[in-house]
């Protein structure tokens, strides 16, 4: 078992902390988010401590915070040659965190959702992959990528989750308009998606493509419906907000 640190338990630190105490890890967090942090610690048998104090007792310290705070707080910290760290903070390069966390040298980068504490996670990660596989895996898949340009393209990837809901929310939002029954239209709105999704094979390239085609053939409403968007410029919309979010994390 490891002796884990969080500096910052905040939306995405608190689920990270439940995760890794449940896997019987020694967690210590800080104190703010003070309502998270005190609940981690009744119910999830966590330590709170100052950011120094994170530091001292933890050997992996993952660093949970805003990237435009991120400076002010840790630059004054004293780090450990040895120490894992950690960063889900979108577009913070390594080379930020080297600054910022002189002289700790081993950098691992991912950008995880909270889902992450049920598992299914797909983990993208630079840096330590092994590391993290050993924190996270079996439950969250790890997938080791090779440089920063190929996270920043995963992280406008993840960033693509919220554009999607939004999407089906217009489904649900219009089928509610056509039944009356808003509770009844987002259960089978995203069950449908949910399901479909749970039992699609998610091996090899085209699997996407080829469900889609299972559905969409010839003379249906589905062919009707992917003819459509893709005519109404969805995808390039789609595509453009993609390049302009990896755009900004790459600079
Ligand atoms: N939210 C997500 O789903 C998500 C997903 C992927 C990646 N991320 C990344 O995760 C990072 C954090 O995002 P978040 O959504 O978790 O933000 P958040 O909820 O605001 O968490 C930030 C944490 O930093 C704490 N903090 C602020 N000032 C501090 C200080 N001086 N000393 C110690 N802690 C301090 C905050 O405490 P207070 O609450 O007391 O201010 C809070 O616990 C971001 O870099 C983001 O890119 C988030």
């Amino acid at each position: 078992m490891s002796r884990i640190g969080l500096i910052g338990t905040g939306h995405i630190g608190g689920p990270i902390a439940r995760f890794l105490a449940a896997k019987g890890h020694e967690i210590l967090v800080t104190e703010r988010s003070s309502k998270v942090s005190a609940r981690l610690a009744k119910e999830n048998g966590v330590k709170i401590g100052s950011p120094q104090a994170v530091l001292d007792g933890s050997d992996i310290v993952f660093l949970c915070l805003r990237p435009q705070a991120a400076d002010a707080i840790l630059r004054p910290l004293v780090f450990r040659p040895d120490h894992q760290i950690v960063s889900v903070m979108a577009g913070v390069s390594q080379d930020r965190l080297a600054r910022m966390c002189h002289p700790a040298r081993d950098f691992t980068q991912f950008v995880p959702l909270g889902f992450l504490e049920k598992g299914g996670f797909p983990t993208a990660a630079f840096g330590n992959p092994r590391m993290l596989a050993a924190l996270f895996e079996p439950e969250n898949p790890v997938i080791a990528l090779k440089d920063e340009g190929e996270l920043n393209a995963h992280m406008a990837a993840c960033s693509s989750v919220p554009g999607i809901l939004d999407l089906l929310g217009t489904v649900s939002g219009w089928l509610a308009e056509q039944t009356g029954n808003g509770e009844k239209a987002e259960f089978y709105t995203s069950q449908l998606l949910a399901g479909f999704l749970a039992t699609m094979d998610k091996t090899g390239a085209g699997q996407l493509a080829a469900a889609r085609d299972e559905l969409a053939t010839e003379g249906t409403y589905s062919l009707n419906m992917t003819t459509i968007l893709r005519n109404k410029g969805a995808h390039d919309a789609l595509r453009e907000a993609l390049t302009e979010n990896k755009t900004r994390m790459d600079t």
